[in-house]
């Protein structure tokens, strides 16, 4: 429960970090401000954007999974494709959510070039700073969905570390990355004797319920 006083500097607060940029945000929570309890609760907007590349469906529907679980937590929600999110603006946001599916263990060609592009953009913002300190309150969540025929996660390891070092880079804290089985559209082989296992029609039910409790779960933890 805070006191009138505090209540007062709440707003008053409230009302100068909309005037700031991230940086002089950044700049005066490092330098002046003692207790980022305060700040931290100005801070919170309660939203959340999620932006995914998917080329058969299956990425689209884990970011549909986690977008009813953030949803049932009651965070305002923002979903986009990655042609459409070029400009967004990350520090508009408590947390984003940021999927891919894996091309040749690789991100596909429109996610690398949204990365190269937004790092670039933030760069000349000078949002990128030596040793990456961390925003207060901007948190970053990745997802991959991945076949694995020939050798499992590890396939996927290097498109979710991709992502999740852009993301450290602006100073998010990153809460984690999700590896999802996706079935590999008209390679037969592949689906049924990868590594994986039989992986035709998944993400199942199943999975996108799991990834709704997941994403539920990490919503109520920010608050
Ligand atoms: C041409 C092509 C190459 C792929 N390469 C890989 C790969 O190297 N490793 C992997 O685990 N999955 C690979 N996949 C499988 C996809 O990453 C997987 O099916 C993913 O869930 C597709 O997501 P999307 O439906 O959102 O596009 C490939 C799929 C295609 C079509």
């Amino acid at each position: 429960m805070l006191t009138v006083k505090e209540r007062i500097a709440k707003n008053i607060l409230k009302f100068t970090v909309k005037l700031l940029s991230p940086r002089q945000v950044r700049v005066w929570q490092h330098r002046f401000w003692k207790s980022k309890q305060l700040l931290k609760e100005v801070q919170r907007m309660n939203n959340a954007l999620i932006v995914y590349y998917s080329n058969t469906g299956n990425t689209e529907k884990v970011a549909f999974a986690i977008q009813r679980g953030l949803e049932k937590e009651g965070m305002e929600v923002t979903v986009k494709k990655v042609n459409e999110a070029i400009k967004e603006e990350f520090y508009n946001y408590d947390l984003v959510c940021f999927g891919s599916s894996v091309l040749h263990a690789l991100p596909p060609p429109p996610v690398f070039k949204f990365i190269r592009k937004n790092d670039r953009r933030y760069r000349i913002a000078d949002e990128v700073q030596v040793s990456s300190p961390k925003m207060v309150n901007k948190n970053a969540l990745v997802f991959v969905t991945y076949s694995g025929p020939h050798c499992g996660v590890n396939e996927a390891l290097p498109v979710g570390k991709y992502i999740r070092q852009f993301f450290e880079h602006l100073g998010f804290d990153v809460k984690d990355e999700w590896y999802e089985v996706g079935e590999f559209y008209n390679w037969e082989l592949g689906n049924i004797k990868g590594r994986m296992g039989d992986i035709r029609g998944r993400p199942n039910e199943e999975d996108l319920a799991l990834v709704e409790l997941k994403t539920s779960q990490l919503a109520r933890s920010l608050k």
